[in-house]
């Protein structure tokens, strides 16, 4: 029997109920800016020697929990293991980012695509039980999985790219094949999630990191559809519990009525957006997550204090005076950046409970006078 959560602060904002402060996460919040990331890295020897391995990978999902106040932990992993998983051969060579040994460049190497045996991905779902027996019910714990289209992306250029010369020029030369490739990775994005949420994850989070690099009409066909068919399949409640979903397109600005539209409880949304027009757009049908820029992390901690409380602010008081609940999670735009200063974190973490915190006051204290 897992332990009771005793913060149970993110899945409320998650759900649009009413919460006393406005929870925090960090996206990457374990990484490389830690030194005792670093030190349990060069332990592992890799990055996927860490990442396979359950007690290390709890290790270090636990380790920003240690030092700032944070309401939810997120799964020590990557989202590039469904793609390892389908044989794809990934590796991280130190200090480049991933590179995959075979791509899948042509019409043969789409036709040997399959979802894979989810039994080769079998450290990821004992890496969330074990995470959730250390964390005890402290706070929940997310699991996640890249978007159909972003796995796509790697899967193509089999490393990161600037320009998405090849993965676009299969998607405008053959979108026979993009499309195989985009359902196939649905599927398999589905039991994974749904996997991780069986082992214990409390809330799942998609990652279409590069859903913005396409056209508009693009985005809707080879991403959002497939994003879609993604949260058509997850499961909604586990134990009578609901499972928050999140969708975090970067980039994905323009586009966010047609987000909302495929289903999820909660929009991540990138430095870009101004949360107070994101919430009239979409706050009364999601919760939000984000925005600030990871970069305010390498100014000093009034500038980090003053831009933090700014995006509180922006966003204002979840509970409108006519009962309606809003919700708003608060995050970066994107991972924070491995040269970020550790001691900046807590400034921002703490920042953001006292100032919503205030923001709340202040609202109910404005209601009560009219
Ligand atoms: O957020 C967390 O703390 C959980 C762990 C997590 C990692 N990667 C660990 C990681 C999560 C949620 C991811 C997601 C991920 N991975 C995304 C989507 C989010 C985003 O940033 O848009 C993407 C695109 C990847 C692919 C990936 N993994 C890249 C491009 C790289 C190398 C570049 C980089 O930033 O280091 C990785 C490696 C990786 N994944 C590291 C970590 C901590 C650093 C590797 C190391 O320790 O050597």
């Amino acid at each position: 029997m897992p332990a009771p959560l005793r913060n149970d602060t993110f899945l409320r904002a998650c759900l649009r109920q009413p919460t006393d402060y406005t929870p925090v996460w960090l996206m990457r919040q374990a990484g490389r800016y830690l030194p005792e990331y670093r030190t349990t890295r060069a332990r592992a020897g890799s990055f996927m020697g860490l990442a396979t391995d359950p007690a290390l990978a709890t290790e270090v999902t636990l380790q920003p929990l240690e030092r700032y106040a944070l309401d939810a932990a997120i799964l020590f992993s990557d989202i590039l293991t469904v793609p390892d998983a389908m044989g794809l051969g990934l590796s991280f060579a130190a200090g480049e980012g991933p590179r995959f040994a075979h791509p899948v460049r042509d019409e043969a190497a789409v036709a040997r695509l399959a979802v894979p045996d989810l039994d080769r991905l079998r450290y990821v779902f004992d890496a969330v039980a074990s995470i959730r027996r250390a964390l005890d019910g402290r706070v929940p714990l997310i699991g996640f999985s890249g978007s159909p289209w972003t796995l796509a992306c790697y899967m193509v250029e089999g490393a990161g790219s600037d320009d998405y010369r090849l993965v676009k020029t299969m998607l405008y030369a053959r979108p026979d094949l993009m499309h195989r490739m985009l359902a196939i990775n649905a599927d398999a994005v589905a039991a994974y999630l749904n996997a991780q949420i069986d082992a214990g994850a409390q809330a799942v989070m998609l990652f279409d990191s590069w859903g913005g690099v396409l056209a508009d009409d693009a985005f809707r066909t080879f991403s959002l559809a497939y994003t879609e068919r993604v949260l058509q399949r997850l499961q909604r409640e586990r134990d009578g519990v609901r499972i928050p979903h999140i969708v975090f397109t970067k980039g994905g600005g323009l586009w966010l009525e047609a987000i909302a539209d495929t289903g999820p409880d909660v929009v991540g949304v990138d430095w870009t957006v101004d949360l107070g027009a994101a919430r009239a757009r979409i706050g009364g049908r999601v919760a939000l997550q984000g925005n600030l820029d990871p970069a305010v992390l390498f100014a000093g901690p009034a500038q980090i204090a003053a831009e933090a409380t700014r995006v509180v602010e922006r966003f204002g008081a979840p509970l409108a005076a006519d009962g309606a609940c809003a919700g708003h999670i608060f995050n970066l735009g994107h991972g924070i950046n491995q040269h970020t200063p550790p001691e900046h974190v807590s400034v921002l973490v703490d920042t953001v409970h006292e100032a919503s915190r205030r923001v709340r006051l202040r609202a109910a204290s404005g209601a009560s006078r009219t």
